[in-house]
């Protein structure tokens, strides 16, 4: 392994230390190998797809008071550190930059593969099994309900309907993960993404059926 990945590792894995389990060093890990897995199927530049993939969440504006900026400088700190050249610097911290599900109406029209493929790979692992788990592990850490039986909530809600259900973990399935599918770059995303989607349907399906005892 190519010695600034060694110590990019390292680094995350240090800096990441006590984060909460959606999104520590493992899921750092997973989007890691999906990153690379993907990037098979792609020509891109591979060395910007791993430092990207393992500096994506380094500082998480939701555990850092909304702060959109501290990722960046903490990564570009790491990086020039690194004898990493501007230019690769500089492509790195683009995809930082653009990665998140938030920030998706703001999105530059042409997305370099590097980003496509990480964006990707963080995608894919908020679906499926670990989507689920990562999901209502978040719920509890902030203490939200899991679910409320007053209304089940769905694609293409009205904004009161929304309102009664948001803030429980099971709408989160229907604010973003079900739509992730659709937003997949690349062909080898999608195919991932469609059998994990799949799965979430299948779960859901059951958990209202456990829900509702007769
Ligand atoms: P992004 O940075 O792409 O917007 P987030 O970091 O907000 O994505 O979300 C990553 C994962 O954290 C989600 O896929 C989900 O598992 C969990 N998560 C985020 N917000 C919520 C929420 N309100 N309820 C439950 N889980 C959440
Ligand atoms: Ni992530």
């Amino acid at each position: 392994m190519n010695n600034t990945i060694q110590k990019t590792i390292e680094f995350v894995k240090q800096k990441l230390e006590g984060a909460e389990a959606g999104h520590d060093w493992f899921h750092i890990e997973r989007v890691w190998k999906l990153s690379k897995k993907i990037a098979k199927t792609e020509n891109c530049n591979l060395e910007v797809v791993e430092l990207s993939a393992l500096l994506h969440d380094i500082a998480d504006p939701k555990f850092h008071n909304g702060d959109e900026t501290l990722a960046l400088k903490i990564s570009r700190e790491f990086l020039e550190g690194q004898n990493v050249d501007e230019v690769m610097i500089q492509q790195v911290l683009f995809v930082i930059q653009n990665i998140s599900f938030k920030n998706r109406g703001e999105a530059p029209k042409v997305l370099p593969i590097e980003l496509k493929i990480v964006q990707d790979a963080d995608r894919i692992d908020a679906i499926g099994a670990i989507g689920v788990a990562r999901t209502f592990n978040f719920g509890g850490f902030k203490n939200n309900l899991m679910y409320h039986p007053d209304l089940k909530p769905q694609l293409n809600m009205s904004k009161e309907e929304y309102k009664k259900s948001n803030g429980t973990t099971i709408n989160h399935f229907y604010e973003k993960l079900l739509l992730l599918k659709d937003l997949m770059n690349t062909e080898e995303g999608k195919k991932i993404a469609k059998e994990r989607h799949d799965f979430m349907l299948n779960f859901l399906d059951q958990f209202y059926k456990e829900w509702n005892v007769d």
